[in-house]
């Protein structure tokens, strides 16, 4: 049981600056917009209003600062965790978070977040509109595999992240509705 609730943790260990990357611009956004308010050639935007250079610099700079905060947290986990489950050496790679990790998932969530507004776009969604695959997942896909050639877990914790991401992106887009951070709740 220990072991079920610590591949959960660790899967949000590894994935969390990615995911602060991909929340953050939702407060620290907005300005000028990435693509300029230019539109591809089938007349739409490319990219739309909300995407920001400013959100673009805050996810991967609160991104990479997470991680950096992670990196010296490690010593205080680690005894901790090894008071309730085994620490093999699996657990201590997953664990061993650093900011040249942290800025590959911040940039990675951040191009994945593009590429989700891009095709968004080209399928005829307003800014704002919903894409539920591609809001949800998009971003820590592309983190994946933009770490991958730094860092490689098991397909295990890569599974448990993908299952967290999609529960906690509803709750969180949901709560950020309730707060009048968003103007939809997806
Ligand atoms: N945001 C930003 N810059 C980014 C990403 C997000 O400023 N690079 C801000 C915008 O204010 C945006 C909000 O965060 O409206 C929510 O982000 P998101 O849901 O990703 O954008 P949407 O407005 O839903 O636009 P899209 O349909 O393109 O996903
Ligand atoms: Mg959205």
């Amino acid at each position: 049981m220990y072991e079920l609730i610590a591949t959960v943790e660790l899967a949000l260990w590894f994935g969390l600056p990615a995911w602060i990357a991909n929340s953050t611009p939702v407060v620290f956004g907005g300005g000028r917009p990435i693509d300029g308010g230019k539109l591809f050639r089938d007349g739409r935007r490319i990219l739309g209003d909300g995407k920001t250079i400013r959100g673009l610099f805050a996810g991967v700079f609160f991104g990479t600062l997470t991680g950096l905060v992670q990196s010296f947290l490690v010593p205080c986990i680690l005894p901790v965790l090894d008071d309730y489950i085994t620490v093999t050496g699996e657990i201590l790679y997953v664990l061993d978070m650093n900011w040249a990790v942290a800025l590959l998932l911040s940039v990675g969530a951040m191009l994945g977040d593009l590429v989700g507004s891009f095709l968004k776009r080209r399928i005829g969604l307003v800014s704002g509109g919903p894409s539920p695959v591609l809001d949800q997942l998009g971003f820590i896909l592309i983190a994946l595999i933009v770490v991958y050639p730094l860092k490689q877990v098991q397909p295990v914790y890569v599974l448990a992240l993908l299952l967290l991401t999609l529960f906690t992106h509803w709750v969180s887009n949901a709560l950020g509705y309730l707060l009048g951070l968003k103007k939809n709740p997806w």
